[in-house]
């Protein structure tokens, strides 16, 4: 998830190792990655250009020149500058003391020295080349110079000595890289929780009074804050959208359900986002048997139900709220009581007024208003670029 989209370079040096680069390239792709492959001259021994240029769908780089005769030249500053993230893998001794030095009369060690994105290294040599003073001395300075290192593993090597010195397998790469966009990303580390549709409340075995939320801003929400690092659970109504399996998604039916289920949640969340419309009223009493029709008018007696926001906000510690709001008039001033009355940070409104706003539609049109009354009209978005909108205020808010 978090690789999707980040331009990454491959870097090869030469060691038997190489052959697993093939394997990495194809797991950085699958992991959403773009990606282009440097190769050192002697890594051509171990691993052809042509595997990883029809692996990648792109030419591989090893030259400055890509045409001798017309003196075609390979820029390796704008490579430099395209990548998010550069692996160097197999990274041999002569290339970890090139890294260091910076002695680039190779286009890898070009390339490497044109980054300014963070480097990721992977060790592959024999166990005394690894043991070796400069080797050590090498990847301290590497390390202590901003570049991340992949440990290698423990094992048989090439030369049939066994110890360290076999670089780490491609899954392990692909994790390292992972596990620091994850953490770089705005909401790592934080608990988010989301409700999301409507709530249906039975009147008979047959019957229910409920509202036209279909979940789809919740789950916009939901897959953004994903996005951007956060731990996500979504207590949602009746709905018929697919998440991420990445979302713990808890589905219920009734008010009282929903506040159960985000009650029993809620120390756990720092940030809370009722998007569900949450139905106000409940039948007072269920019937056991389905209600024939007579010949007369049928009243049914509605209670309230739980105020589900109004008790988060009653008992909020660290939790950042934001609630949404329906309105058909007066909608500023309903949207700016909500807030006060229910002790939110935010309040998203959307105005029944505006067509392409609110229930149903892919669109939304919204204003969010924080805790100083401060308010900022959106233009009308996708849901997706209104999540995005949403999430970015929360993201300034911790
Ligand atoms: N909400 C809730 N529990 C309810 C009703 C609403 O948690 N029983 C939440 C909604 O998810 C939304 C916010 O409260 O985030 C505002 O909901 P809304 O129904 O518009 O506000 P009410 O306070 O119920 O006011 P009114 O019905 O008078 O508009």
């Amino acid at each position: 998830m978090v690789l999707r989209g980040k331009n990454v370079i491959v870097a090869i040096s030469g060691s038997i190792a190489a052959y697993k680069s093939a394997i990495l390239v194809r797991q950085l792709i699958k992991s959403g990655a773009r990606v282009r492959v440097v190769m050192s001259e002697s890594s051509k021994d171990f691993v052809s250009p042509l595997t990883l240029s029809t692996l990648s769908k792109y030419p591989v780089y090893s030259d400055f020149n890509s045409n001798k005769e017309t003196g075609e030249w390979i820029n390796h500053v704008e490579l430099g500058l395209w990548a998010d993230a550069m692996v160097v893998a197999p990274a041999t001794a002569n290339t970890l003391s090139k890294m260091r030095s910076g002695e680039s009369d190779n286009f890898l060690i070009a390339a490497y020295l044109s980054a300014r994105c963070p480097v990721f290294f992977a060790p592959a040599m024999d166990l005394d080349m690894y043991n070796h003073q400069s080797t050590r001395e090498n990847i301290d300075w590497l390390v202590a110079n901003g570049n991340i290192f992949i440990a290698p593993g423990n094992g048989e090597l090439a030369s049939g000595l066994v110890g360290e010195g076999r670089m780490a397998e491609p899954e392990e790469i692909v994790s390292s890289l992972e596990r620091f966009f994850q953490r770089n990303l705005p909401l790592s580390g934080k608990k988010v929780l989301i409700t999301a549709g409507p709530t249906r409340e039975k009147i008979d075995p047959v019957r229910f009074i409920s509202n036209r939320s279909t979940g789809k801003m919740g789950f916009a929400l939901a897959e953004e804050a994903l996005r951007k690092g956060a731990q996500v659970t979504v207590v949602c109504g009746p709905n018929s959208i697919v998440n991420s399996d990445s979302i713990e998604r808890i589905n219920v039916v009734s008010a009282q359900e929903m506040f159960d289920q985000v009650w029993a949640k809620y120390s756990w969340a720092d940030v809370v986002i009722m998007t569900a419309a949450v139905a106000d009223y409940r039948p007072a009493s269920i019937s056991d048997q389905k209600i024939k029709k007579t010949g007369g008018p049928l009243e049914i007696k509605f209670v309230r139900t739980v105020d589900i926001l109004g008790e988060l906000g009653k008992s909020k510690q660290k939790q950042l709220l934001i609630g949404f709001a329906v309105e058909s008039e007066n909608e500023l001033e309903n949207a700016k009581s909500k807030l006060k009355r229910k002790n939110l940070d935010l309040i998203v409104l959307n105005s029944l007024n505006d067509s392409g706003a609110a229930f149903e539609g892919d669109t939304n049109k919204v204003s969010i208003i924080d805790k100083n009354n401060k308010i900022e009209h959106k233009q009308l978005k996708s849901k997706v670029e209104v999540a995005a909108d949403i999430i970015d205020k929360i993201v300034t808010l911790l």
